[in-house]
């Protein structure tokens, strides 16, 4: 993906790792359209960066997602960057008898279907741009779980897995796909507390060595790793995934 001169669509751009790359992308003279359902932040944050756009938009409703592609079609023809960003995380207890799989079904609905909703809808827009690129925010708890997460560590493995499909029948057309796949970052994904965690990266550390790992087209196998993230990605093929796996789910 080129760094500079891109139209870019950032899901989940409201807050957090989203807002993040917005901000940065934006500096790097990007067009950048945030998309996301709270209205008020859209407005601040769009206020605060003449130049970007904002677009109310709920994965979890078909009604906002069928007028996406038109929107876009009508104000941004250019697009040529879907950031597929958008997710939630909550924890299960699968022991419980109120578990009853309604977080499951959110979880799905906003991380496997949304994301893929999202791409059903722009991809025939970025097939017909130059320089297309589409980047889907997983997680390294797709590749070891983090036990408490179930089905947020599996909506990721399963992005992990359709991404490695989607880049391989892109091949030729070409939209290039990457894998974003972020570590433990303070934000607001699980709840206050997380965006002052110490044990998790400050966001703007996590931006800036994502922006350049893009700068410098260093992902391989199209996937966007930090230094933090590489311990656990290749865990099982260097032999530690039952210690990777104990390190994060103790007995
Ligand atoms: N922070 C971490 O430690 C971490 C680690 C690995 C992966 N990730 C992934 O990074 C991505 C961003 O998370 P974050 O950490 O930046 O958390 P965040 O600040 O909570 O951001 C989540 C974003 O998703 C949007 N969103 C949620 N549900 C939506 C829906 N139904 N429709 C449209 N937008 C929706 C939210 O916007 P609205 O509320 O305005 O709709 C918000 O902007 C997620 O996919 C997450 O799984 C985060």
């Amino acid at each position: 993906m080129k760094i500079t001169g891109n139209t870019i669509l950032i899901t989940g751009g409201t807050s957090g790792i989203g807002r993040g790359l917005a901000q940065a992308l934006h500096e790097r003279d990007n067009r950048v359209i945030i998309a996301g359902r709270r209205q008020n932040l859209l407005d601040d944050i769009t206020t605060n960066h003449p130049g970007m756009a904002g677009l109310q938009l709920d994965l979890g409703s078909p009604t906002s997602l069928s007028h996406l592609a038109d929107e876009v079609e009508a104000h941004y023809p250019e697009l040529n960057v879907l950031v597929a960003n958008a997710g939630i995380s909550r924890s299960e207890d699968l022991t419980s008898d109120e578990w009853d799989a309604s977080i499951a079904q959110a979880i799905i609905e906003t991380n496997i279907l949304g994301v893929l909703r999202v791409t059903a809808a722009l991809l025939p827009i970025l097939k017909k741009r130059p320089d297309a690129t589409i980047i889907v925010t997983t997680s390294n708890l797709a590749i070891i779980p983090l036990s408490a997460y179930p089905t947020y560590c599996a909506s990721k493995a399963f992005l992990h897995s359709w991404l490695q499909s989607l880049r391989h029948q892109l091949r030729d057309i070409p939209v290039e796909v990457l894998e974003l796949s972020p570590p433990y970052v303070q934000t607001e994904l699980t709840g206050e507390q997380q965006a002052s965690d110490p044990r998790a990266i400050p966001l703007p550390v996590y931006i800036s060595e994502v922006i350049h790992l893009l700068e410098t087209h260093d992902h391989p196998r199209g996937e966007i790793l930090v230094a933090h993230d590489r311990q656990r990605r290749f865990a099982e093929q260097e032999g530690r995934y039952d210690a990777a796996f104990a390190a994060i789910n103790p007995t």
